[in-house]
């Protein structure tokens, strides 16, 4: 059963990988064009036009960029840093707790992947941004060894599932 759930906690990291690479070609498309246009702030999310998506999408780049961080220390590809761990964990804390009012305007774009029920179901969707926030809230300051990290990988990445499998196309 535990081994289960860590494999479908790092399938979400996985998922969230491949949306890095997506972000990673946008953001050189983006680039590109920003140049040409002399240069506009919209790297990240080129085809992005409602700005109400675009910060809510910023929100959860910036939350995704903290689990990256755990995660290239939990694979190895980054030396352990417990501190830096923490500060991650903080700042996922943070901004989870700005997801609500992040969706409270029911913004609309042909890129976004927000499903409409996060509008009629607005606090199961307020509920799950709290049990991140929470949870992140809470392992921050535990890590202290580098076995640390898969159970926290796996704890946060349960609530951002949670969440997406929900909310998200
Ligand atoms: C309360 C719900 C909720 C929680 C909790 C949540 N997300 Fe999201 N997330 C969404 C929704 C909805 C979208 C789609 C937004 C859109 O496209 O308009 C999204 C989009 C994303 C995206 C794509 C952003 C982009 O640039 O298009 C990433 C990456 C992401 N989430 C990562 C995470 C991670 C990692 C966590 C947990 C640490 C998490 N999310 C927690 C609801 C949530």
């Amino acid at each position: 059963m535990r081994a289960a759930q860590t494999s479908l906690s790092s399938m979400e990291l996985h998922n969230e990988q491949n949306e890095e690479n997506e972000t990673m070609s946008m953001k050189k498309t983006a680039l590109a064009l920003s140049m040409i246009a002399l240069g506009t702030a919209a790297l990240a999310h080129s085809g992005v036009t409602n700005k109400d998506v675009m910060a809510r999408m910023m929100v959860m780049s910036t939350i995704s960029d903290q689990m990256k961080l755990i995660g290239s220390m939990a694979k190895g590809e980054a030396d352990f840093d417990a501190e830096a761990v923490n500060s991650a964990l903080i700042e996922i804390a943070a901004q989870s707790a700005q997801i609500p009012s992040m969706f409270e305007t029911k913004a609309l774009d042909p890129k976004s992947e927000a499903l409409p029920s996060i509008w009629t179901e607005f606090d199961s969707f307020t509920q799950r941004a709290r049990e991140t926030e929470a949870v992140a809230e809470r392992l921050a300051g535990t890590v202290t060894g580098p076995d640390d990290l898969g159970p926290v990988l796996h704890q946060v990445g349960e609530t951002c599932k949670s969440c997406h499998s929900t909310f998200r196309k």
